[in-house]
């Protein structure tokens, strides 16, 4: 079982210790960084120079990372590093090979929380979406259809899996219980909370999965995790299932839906994460064609994304590594061993 002890933070800090991005970070990113940091550490951008970045990598204390952009012939300047931070929520990008020959201290950390009202909110509305055909019905509409006899999907007296009962999770559920929903909460430790019917382990959710009519995922993308949604899984599903993914992409193997969402046209998916993301054309890397079928709901891993959301993930990344600088214990502490 993995643990943290407040005692395990306790290490000596240089006065003012550097908390570095492990990219080039605009001003105003830096300036939100060291505010939320109220005065405890000196925040740096990575500098573009070279050499200046070999002055700088030796003195980081704490790593914020949202991009990563630290070339690996000077990851050996970084043995100094004792906390590595997420700006966003999903760790599994997070350098922990990588960093564990030069840092073999250093504390990982995601950044749960913050977006996740906004997040829960865009997982309900692809349910809804999907449940009710808004998307469907808006593309018929405009082309002069009137299609009224198709049923939509009920939620209330529907029996709806949530994978994953943290900080969007439990939100999700919620709402969904508020609609009538029996809400099964899936999680590695039991659940115990207002409107779940039941809660269970990965393990569960497999066993369970033929009685579901609905499945909304929000898990971290880990070794246990990944590739949790493959063929043998949807086939176990109700044909009439409706997937939701606003977590990672991966969990869900992208050719083993592709196949069951075209022999399956009664089964319905929202997704807000994908298997492949734009390169510098900016354009959806859709290879097997998900744009073109009916049974889809998609938009482009945008459910953070209201005003403010990347100051708000940035502050709150930047307070946690305060918490650390100070000796206190962080909040979202990673255990490597699971991304590995
Ligand atoms: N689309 C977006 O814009 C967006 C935004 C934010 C987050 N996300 C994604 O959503 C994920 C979840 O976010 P969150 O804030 O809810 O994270 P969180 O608060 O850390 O919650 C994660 C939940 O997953 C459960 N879990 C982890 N590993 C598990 C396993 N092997 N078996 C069963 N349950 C497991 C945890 O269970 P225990 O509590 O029992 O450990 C916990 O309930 C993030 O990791 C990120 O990838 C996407």
């Amino acid at each position: 079982m993995f643990s943290i002890y407040v005692e395990d933070f306790a290490c000596p800090m240089p006065a003012t210790p550097l908390v570095l991005f492990a990219h080039a970070a605009d001003a105003e990113t830096v300036r939100v960084a060291a505010a939320a940091l109220g005065g405890v550490a000196d925040v740096r951008s990575l500098p573009e120079d070279p050499d200046e970045r070999r002055v700088l990598l030796p003195r980081a204390v704490a790593l914020l990372v949202a991009g990563w952009r630290i070339p690996d012939d000077e990851l050996p300047f970084l043995d100094g590093v004792r906390f590595v931070q997420r700006v966003w929520a999903g760790a599994e990008t997070l350098p922990f090979r990588r960093m564990s020959a030069h840092a073999p201290v250093a504390v990982f950390a995601a950044n749960a929380g913050p977006n996740a009202p906004q997040v829960a909110e865009h997982a309900i509305a692809l349910y809804l979406a999907a449940a009710k055909r808004i998307v469907e019905h808006d593309a018929k509409m405009r082309r002069g259809g009137w299609d009224q006899e198709k049923p939509s999907a009920s939620v209330a007296g529907s029996r709806i899996a949530v994978a994953g009962w943290g900080h969007v999770g439990r939100r999700v559920g919620r709402a969904l219980s508020a609609l009538g929903a029996d809400v099964v909460a899936i999680a590695r430790s039991p659940v115990v909370d207002q409107g779940v019917a039941k809660s269970g382990t990965l393990a569960d959710l497999r066993a369970w999965r033929g009685g579901l009519d609905g499945l909304v995922l929000a898990l971290p993308l880990t070794n246990e995790t990944r590739g949790l949604v493959d063929r043998a899984f949807l086939e176990g599903m109700k044909r009439e299932a409706i997937l939701v993914n606003v977590a990672r992409g991966k969990l869900v193997v992208e050719e083993d839906l592709h196949a069951h969402l075209v022999h399956r046209p009664s089964f319905r998916v929202g997704l807000d994460v994908w298997w492949h993301y734009p390169k510098a054309d900016g354009r959806f890397r859709d290879p097997l064609g998900f744009a073109s079928l009916p049974n889809m709901v998609m938009t482009p891993h945008c459910a953070f994304h209201v005003p403010g959301a990347r100051a708000t993930m940035v502050a709150s990344a930047a307070r946690n590594v305060g918490r650390f600088l100070r000796g206190e214990a962080p909040e979202g502490v990673l255990d490597p061993a699971e991304y590995r």
